[in-house]
């Protein structure tokens, strides 16, 4: 860990791995990994839909390659999941049944996947291994002078033939934005240099031909100005997302949103903060170019 008076981070997104034997992208994860501890980047973002398959086994794969890095630390990776480790599309049309819309199994599928996200990423959610920690998360770190934290949401809704027919459109629940707005919470990131995390974008670019909304539609954050606005209270500076595989910077209600794009489709890509003192933070994504 640097002593400088400045705190870099590096911000992967998207990584849709296929399985154990998705070796081109496991390569691909390797060199990305390698270079980030050469080059010294004091932590690690993820930003959600690791994993293609949302098969909770499959989640090792990550949580096995941060080891093989020394990454899989409290201190040095923070992530979150997207709708392609919490969905499984195929299991959901396997199950729906046109009789009975409405089905609560739904919800519980989600749930029940994100229990297993929790167990299995759970080192990174606490630093003290507090058993029921989970996402949502707040995380308080110290890296020097700065004092830096994470405001980490779910933001996956369940399946719905009608309203979510490919798992992709999502939302925060009341119950995260309410529990967000205790005092207690603002207190803990007091002097901090404050950072949210979700999956979903908060802008999804359309052209405003009708074929774009309806993509829009499928994609979009449902909830996104009521998040907006939790995040404006506690003093959020930036937002870090991803599920829109595009990398993106942009602005909406004088807070930054940061789109870490796909690792899948631009496995040479990445996005790099920086965080210096007073506040002062900087943004570029960066190429990897690597000789072999
Ligand atoms: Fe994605
Ligand atoms: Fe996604």
């Amino acid at each position: 860990m640097s002593f400088e008076k400045k705190v870099t981070i590096a911000h992967l997104s998207d990584l849709h791995f296929a399985g154990r034997n998705d070796r081109y992208l496991m390569e691909k994860l390797d060199v990305m990994l390698g270079e980030f501890v050469r080059r010294g980047y004091d932590h690690l973002v993820m930003t959600g839909d690791l994993i293609d398959t949302a098969v909770p086994a499959h989640w090792t794969i990550i949580r096995d390659a941060l080891s093989r890095h020394g990454l899989f630390d409290w201190t040095k990776t923070t992530v979150i999941p997207g709708n392609h480790d919490l969905i499984d599309l195929e299991e959901e049309m396997r199950i729906y049944n046109a009789l009975n819309p409405d089905d609560r199994s739904r919800q519980r599928r989600v749930d029940e996947r994100l229990r297993q996200f929790n167990d299995i990423f759970r080192p990174l959610i606490s630093g003290d291994g507090e058993e029921t920690a989970g996402v949502p998360f707040v995380k308080v770190m110290h890296f020097g002078q700065i004092a830096l934290s994470f405001v980490a949401v779910n933001t996956v809704d369940p399946w719905s033939g009608s309203e979510n027919p490919v798992g992709a459109r999502g939302s925060v629940s009341r119950e995260t934005l309410r529990a967000l707005m205790e005092p207690g919470v603002r207190q803990a990131l007091d002097d901090t240099f404050i950072i949210g995390l979700c999956h979903h974008a908060y802008k999804v670019y359309g052209t405003g031909a009708l074929v774009d909304q309806a993509f829009d539609w499928t994609m979009e954050f449902k909830n996104r100005d009521e998040y907006l606005n939790v995040m404006k209270n506690l003093g959020v500076k930036l937002v870090l997302h991803g599920h829109f595989h595009r990398f993106q910077v942009y602005q909406a209600g004088g807070i930054e949103f940061i789109n870490g794009g796909s690792f899948r489709y631009f496995p040479e890509r990445y996005g790099e903060l920086t965080i210096e003192a007073e506040g002062r933070w900087s943004h570029r994504f960066v190429n990897l170019a690597i000789k072999r």
